[in-house]
């Protein structure tokens, strides 16, 4: 956790004054669900307790500083004119939300920022998301804007599509804003109606980060989110309901799956079976069931490496390590393409857990795996305030 008061020393040591307010957006692992969001389908993501931090105060001009403590970097850009920064790419994710609240509220003020994180960045784990969150929070608060958390996650998502160019889906928007406490969300993402279901006490979520960078992930994502387009056009004229692939059951995919290129099959295969593994999974852990969530997350795990094909061969091995060392369960997270698992583990072995895999994986790799044993946290929160 960062200190809240060290953040608040960083900007008025910049700005000269104190900032009027704090706000925290935290990163995300998804237990289980990846790659259904953009279907339509279910996701199970938690809120970490690691954030992104903003510390921020308004301007009488309509301009933006904002200093990314992280890169050491700051920028400015004056409301009238909002264009992408080719020299600093965090930066995007600021200026795509500003001019999505812009096209809202177009009497929004200026504002210092000053940006901190303890999220790693590019490891799979939502920084961006975060980062997204967070400041349209902190425009949302210093403008006394009411979004309603659903509102802030799609515009935040609109941001990311439109602005940064990745079409993402609603999932790490919407859990950096609306996570809960101790509890994973199990979100419907056609409709955005959600559970909270607590996490068992005797379960640890242990993240275990891979070390490789996330490489050409917007383009290779793009492309997924095409193929599954694809899929549902090919399959219309034999199920004109579907309105995407959320819609197709495993039954109509074994009777019509050998129609669609093969390609094209697997990656709906993965959809279809990836939300039914969603649902049993989110069931069976409000039973306290944490030995059949954790064979969901295996298999789940084999569907996005050989139907999705988005792992690499880093994280497959850290995964059959994780599963061979005594857990409930493993499998990547998130997007795919480097990043990292997350595993289920029970919390009397934890210490061995993370010793095993983290040396194994030293040995065939010679990489060093970063672990960070999660606690669920809440979404987005103003946390302090100086004025
Ligand atoms: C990224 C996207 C999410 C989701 C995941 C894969 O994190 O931002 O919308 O699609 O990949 O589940």
């Amino acid at each position: 956790m960062l200190d809240p008061a060290a953040v608040e020393a960083a900007f008025a040591a910049r700005y000269g004054r104190p900032p009027s307010l704090i706000v925290r957006a935290p990163g995300r692992v998804n237990l289980m669900g990846d790659h259904t969001d953009y279907n339509d389908g279910f996701v199970f993501p938690m809120a970490l307790d690691r954030a992104v931090y903003v510390a921020a105060h308004s301007r009488s001009d309509r301009v933006v500083r904002a200093f990314a403590t992280r890169f050491d970097e700051e920028d400015s850009f004056a409301l009238a004119a909002i264009a992408r920064s080719d020299q600093r790419p965090w930066s995007n994710y600021v200026r795509g939300v500003v001019k999505a609240l812009l096209a809202r509220e177009p009497a929004l003020s200026g504002a210092d920022l000053l940006i901190d994180s303890d999220v790693p960045i590019g490891g799979g784990l939502s920084s961006s998301a975060a980062l997204e969150v967070a400041v349209g929070f902190a425009f949302q608060s210093l403008n006394g804007i009411a979004l309603r958390g659903e509102e802030l996650a799609l515009l935040t998502q609109e941001a990311e599509n439109t602005f940064v160019g990745m079409r993402c889906g609603i999932m790490d928007q919407f859990i950096a804003t609306l996570g809960q406490a101790g509890h994973a969300l199990l979100i419907d993402c056609r409709d955005l109606s959600y559970r909270a279901v607590p996490l068992p006490s005797d379960v640890r979520v242990v993240v275990i980060g891979s070390r490789v960078p996330r490489a050409l992930t917007a383009s290779a994502y793009n492309r997924r989110r095409a193929e599954c387009d694809e899929a549902v056009r090919r399959l219309r004229p034999a199920l004109p309901h579907i309105a995407a692939l959320r819609d197709v059951t495993p039954s109509d995919l074994a009777r019509l799956g050998a129609t669609l290129p093969p390609i094209i099959h697997a990656r709906a295969r993965h959809v279809v079976s990836e939300n039914a593994r969603v649902l049993e999974g989110a069931a069976a852990l409000e039973h306290g069931d944490a030995a059949a969530f954790g064979a969901l997350m295996n298999t789940s795990h084999a569907s996005l490496r050989d139907d999705y094909a988005v792992s690499i061969p880093e994280l497959d091995h850290l995964v059959a390590v994780a599963q061979a060392a005594g857990c409930y369960g493993a499998r990547l997270t998130g997007a795919g393409f480097g990043g990292c698992m997350v595993g289920l583990v029970d919390a009397d072995a934890v210490s061995a857990f993370v010793a095993a895999v983290t040396t194994a994986y030293r040995r065939e790799t010679g990489r060093e795996a970063t672990a960070y044993v999660c606690r669920a946290a809440d979404g987005v929160r103003r946390i302090a305030s100086a004025a």
